[in-house]
């Protein structure tokens, strides 16, 4: 039997609980032993739940528990994470987290941490929920180079969008809709806000390349300015708009960033609506992969903790199964944002001419109520940035 520790109760952690108990079977099956959970570290008692006796307060009664091999992370944050999860580390437990936060701040050195004691720091659940994803990047692509990826990396922001676009909800409505079905984060700013998906895509980019960038550098907009104007203007292109987060290279360094795009209906992530994540990864042997599953809630990301924890009951000498990982800081590896290039749309007030002469010729345009909105193709953000101070703009987007 393999004992374990989860450090943090709340849904998450409860869902780890719950996946572990009602799929016992299954899972001592493919662990080969039963996995039974000795502690649960919580500020709170939880007096009416069947694991109220496995509940403590203390963390040092973990880490002093020569049983414990296992300590499943998901209190979310970084700190005290961080520091429980070195300590763990430390004293020769694997960590398995879904704390995202923790593994785009701290990975590379959890991830030294861990070698250096003979044990594993594992966080498929950290990015897309229940879909896998970290697996597959460290694993099955390994002989690829990656191109680019292009998620939707942040369900609760897909669910508000999918809402506003098909209800013509109203954001903060669905927001709270979000947080009553356990998606938001505790503070959801973090959600709404572009930062969530921020530090998803830096841990998706250390996969892709080793290198850590800083998820708080990176360039990040959220969805707060979206309102039915934009939505309307998505439509009559025949898009929707979308949270993506972005990763390519330009000229050899690395650009990572996040923010709405107009998403057209022929690309595949025009279709991953509701709580659903979409992983889009451009490789040059394979080509394009798509992953593609629920990206938040209870269940799905507990059961990605339990994967984890289930491959290390199954690999317990440390170099069999998952590939080790040494991921380094980004020190000038970071590409100039201001050259990043893609497809744009805008809506503007005033004349077609105007938009020609500072914009260039528009692959399509159309003029509504006064307003001309129009794409165009391959605009640098330092192009599009000098173009907009030239006119009255209503919408500004980048597409897919
Ligand atoms: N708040 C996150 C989301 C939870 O909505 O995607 C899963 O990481």
């Amino acid at each position: 039997m393999t004992q374990i520790a989860l450090l943090g109760f709340g849904v998450v952690g409860g869902g780890v609980a719950k996946v572990l108990t009602e799929n016992q079977d299954i899972i001592k099956k493919r662990a080969s032993e039963e996995i039974s959970i000795k502690y649960i570290l919580d500020l709170r008692d939880f007096p009416d739940s069947p694991f109220c006796d496995r509940i403590v307060h203390d963390y040092d009664t973990i880490l002093s528990d020569p049983d414990i091999k296992i300590v499943a992370e998901m209190m979310g944050g970084s700190h005290p994470a961080y520091e429980y999860t070195k300590a763990a580390l430390l004293a020769g437990k694997s960590v398995v987290t879904s704390n995202k936060e923790c593994v785009a701040k701290f990975g590379q050195e959890l991830l030294s941490i861990a070698a250096e004691n003979g044990v594993r720091y594992m966080f498929e659940a950290s990015v897309g929920g229940g879909i896998p994803i970290i697996r597959p990047m460290i694993n099955d692509l390994s002989p690829n180079n990656i191109i680019s990826i292009d998620g939707i990396l942040n369900g609760t922001t897909n669910y508000i969008l999918t809402k506003m676009t098909q209800d013509g909800s109203d954001f903060s409505e669905v927001l709270s809709d979000a947080q009553a079905k356990g998606y938001a984060e505790r503070n959801p700013s973090a959600d709404v806000e572009g930062l969530d998906a921020a530090r998803k895509i830096v841990i998706l980019t250390a996969l892709a390349t080793g290198i850590r960038l800083d998820s708080d550098a990176i360039y990040c907009e959220g969805i707060t300015e979206i309102d039915p104007t934009a939505i309307a203007l998505a439509e009559s292109l025949d898009c929707k708009i979308k949270l993506i987060a972005h990763f390519e290279k330009i000229d050899g360094k690395l650009l990572s960033m996040v923010s709405p795009r107009l998403v057209p209906s022929d690309n595949p992530l025009y279709a991953v609506d509701d709580v659903f994540n979409g992983i889009l990864v451009s490789t040059d042997m394979l080509g394009d992969v798509m992953f593609y599953g629920r990206g938040a809630g209870m269940l799905p990301t507990a059961g990605a903790v339990v994967a984890d924890i289930i491959d290390i009951v199954t690999h317990k000498t440390v170099g069999e199964g998952i590939r080790a990982l040494s991921w380094k800081i980004a020190d000038g590896n970071e590409a100039d944002f201001s050259s990043y290039r893609c497809d744009r749309a805008f809506t503007v007030r005033g004349d077609i001419e105007d938009v020609k002469k500072y914009f260039g010729e528009p692959s399509r345009y159309f003029i509504e109520d006064g307003k001309i909105s129009f794409t165009v193709k391959n605009m640098s953000e330092a192009e599009a940035d000098a173009a907009v101070r030239n006119v009255s703009l209503i919408n500004k987007f980048r597409m897919l």
